[in-house]
C-alpha cells in the first residue's frame, strides 16, 4: 500500500480527476484547497494569497492510498496532465502505508483500502 500525494495547479484538478476516473481499481481520493511555497518562494505570481507576514501560492492536494500495482499509473497520469512545463507544476510524493483500518467493518490492510 502507498500513498500518493500530489500538490498540482488548481485550475488542473478537473482534468485530472478525469483521467484518475479511468484508473482501474481506484479505491477513493481526498482532495484539500492548499497553500504553501516551492523552493523560490511565490515571487508576485498571480495566484498568490497573503497569510500574515508570509505570500503562498494556492494549490490543490490530492492524496490516495493505492494498492502497489496501480502507483505508476496514477503517477504517470497525474504527471502527465498536471505538466505545464512552468516553475510551480507542483510535486508528487510517494509514501509508504503500513495500514488501513476501514471503521465500519473494521477490515485491516489491504483489503481495508
Ligand atoms: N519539498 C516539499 N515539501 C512539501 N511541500 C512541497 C515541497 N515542494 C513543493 N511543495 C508544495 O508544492 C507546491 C508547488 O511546488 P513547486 O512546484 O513550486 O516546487 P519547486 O521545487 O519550487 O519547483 P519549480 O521549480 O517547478 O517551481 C508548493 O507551493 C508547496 O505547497
Ligand atoms: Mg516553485
Amino acid at each position: 500500500m502507498k500513498e500518493i500525494k500530489a500538490i498540482i495547479r488548481p485550475f488542473k484538478l478537473d482534468d485530472v480527476i478525469t483521467a484518475l476516473y479511468s484508473v482501474d481499481g481506484l479505491p477513493g481520493i481526498t482532495i484539500s484547497k492548499i497553500h504553501g511555497f516551492g523552493k523560490s518562494k511565490a515571487k508576485n505570481s498571480e495566484d498568490e494569497i497573503r497569510d500574515g507576514l508570509h505570500a503562498f501560492v494556492e494549490k490543490v492536494k490530492l492524496e490516495l492510498v493505492v494498492h502497489n500495482e496501480i502507483v505508476d499509473e496514477v503517477v504517470d497520469s497525474i504527471q502527465r496532465i498536471a505538466y505545464t512545463g512552468n516553475p510551480g507544476d507542483g510535486k508528487i510524493f510517494v509514501i509508504e502505508v503500513s495500514n488501513t483500518i476501514k471503521i465500519r467493518t473494521n477490515e485491516r490492510g489491504e483489503k481495508a483500502i
